[in-house]
């Protein structure tokens, strides 16, 4: 090996990593039939297929390629780069059949896997230090299949039946956590200096002065959410901005996504499960606009992106913030959230008091994405790494931010510090939200 190449322990750990990512997609299509894969099921999706593809030729992409030569990104094979075909598109693509693309995602591996055991993970390159770029492609695949799931919700036809790994906890007899718990305003340390596993949207670290706030201890419930509709929150202009209410007039909304109301009761269809709406759950499925119109109807507001991960990660005790809301290790696991996909659902908001922040918030990490009055904008200091294309063309006023992760995300794709954004008007993600208000 050559000079500046890691102990081969690190080898060792991108090799899996990278394996047990491939085993939860391969997982989460089993069900599926061909023809199943290969439809568009809805203009916002790709058909599951091209997802499997394009986690291909990304892989190949960034750990053959990139590795040995200059670093580009628009090198992958024009079908599956997402910026020469949006999503609504992909259906008529001539995608090569499963047969084709799991032996590519294979061959591809394959490669991966000699060139990673000849060659070692080199420590002088920023790339690959301490994995970085192996971490990338792993949570590459992981964000995937959260997309993949997003499409399967919308599937045509027979429900998705999805392989089932576990149910979420119920809370223990205490009642659920309410109301909200307060920050007494300071200097605050946001975003990370990460370079393992963390996007360059998230660096670097830097100081905040954040005024004094309240935020609600849970995410909303569909009980809450269905006093909201019950007092007319829909047909009400005063709750709704703008755009809100545009969106309220194209959409003809009046509930959230996948909810449908017989006699009094509100029913909604999670994949293969359709019954009435856990009220103690948190809403899932909600697009920026609805939470905003709640917020406004509860009398309060979103909390800012700051706010949100403020009161993630933000620990008085330690004077210093930490990477989960329970402190920097462990990452992510069932017995502190609702996370990782195979519960394929939501839990009881409350349920999980080992995954409390240090400011007394439940729920932050899994369950809902949480929606954030912050557009998607760049941290002081901002450097793309190690391409233009993952965070800088969604900077603006367009996206807004949204926090913590969902039932449907990996462990290894969440953490305090961690940003995702979309379009205010979309709701076919696992998205919820909690509310904040000025102090
Ligand atoms: C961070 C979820 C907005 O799906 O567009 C996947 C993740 N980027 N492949 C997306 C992503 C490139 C991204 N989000
Ligand atoms: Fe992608």
């Amino acid at each position: 090996m050559r000079a500046g190449v890691s102990a081969p322990n690190i080898v060792g750990r991108c090799r899996e990593m990278l394996e047990e990512a491939r085993e939860r997609t391969l997982a989460l299509i089993a069900p599926l039939s061909e023809r199943e894969l290969r439809t568009q099921h809805d203009p916002l999706m790709s058909p599951v297929l091209w997802d499997l593809g394009h986690i291909a030729h990304f892989e190949e992409l960034w750990l053959t390629a990139n590795l040995d030569g200059e670093v580009r990104f628009g090198e992958m094979p024009g079908m599956f780069n997402p910026f020469e075909h949006p999503r609504r598109e992909r259906g008529e693509l001539d995608i090569p059949t499963l047969e084709q693309t799991l032996a590519t995602l294979a061959a591809v591996r394959e490669r991966v896997f000699d060139r990673l055991d000849s060659m070692g993970v080199d420590e002088e390159s920023p790339l690959q230090r301490d994995g970085y770029v192996y971490h990338m492609v792993a949570q590459h695949e992981y964000q995937h299949n959260e997309t993949i799931l997003q499409a399967l919700q919308l599937k045509a036809g027979e429900p998705y039946q999805p392989p089932r790994g576990w149910s979420t906890p119920s809370r223990d007899t205490r009642p659920a956590p309410t109301g909200m718990v307060r920050f007494p305003g300071g200097e605050v340390p946001i975003g990370t200096d990460d370079r393992q596993s963390a996007y360059d949207n998230e660096r670097p670290q830097h100081l905040r002065s954040v005024a004094p706030f309240l935020i609600d201890v849970t995410p909303v419930t569909n009980e809450a959410y269905a006093a909201f509709i019950a007092e007319g929150g829909y047909a009400r202009d005063e709750f709704w901005s703008e755009g809100g209410r545009a969106w309220r007039v194209a959409s003809a909304a009046n509930a959230p996504q996948y909810w449908r109301r017989e006699d009094s009761q509100w029913f909604a269809r999670v994949m293969d499960l359709d019954g009435p709406v856990a009220p103690d759950h948190p809403v899932c499925h909600v697009c920026y606009y609805e939470a905003e119109a709640f917020a406004r109807w509860n009398e309060k507001r979103l909390p800012t992106e700051i706010e949100w991960e403020t009161a993630a990660a933000w620990s008085p005790e330690h004077g210093a913030k930490r990477d989960f809301p329970w402190g920097n290790e462990p990452p992510p696991d069932r017995s502190r959230a609702n996370v990782d996909q195979l519960a394929f659902g939501t839990a009881p908001v409350g349920a999980y008091p080992g995954g409390v922040s240090a400011l007394g918030c439940h729920g932050l990490i899994g369950d809902v994405w949480e929606w954030t009055s912050s557009d998607f904008s760049p941290w002081p200091g901002f450097e793309i790494f190690p391409y233009a294309e993952y965070s800088q063309p969604f900077f603006g006023n367009e996206y807004k931010v949204l926090r913590g992760g969902s039932w449907a995300t990996r462990p290894g794709a969440i953490r305090n510090s961690f940003r995702n954004w979309d379009y205010p008007i979309r709701r076919q993600i696992f998205s919820g939200f909690r509310c904040a208000r000025n102090d």
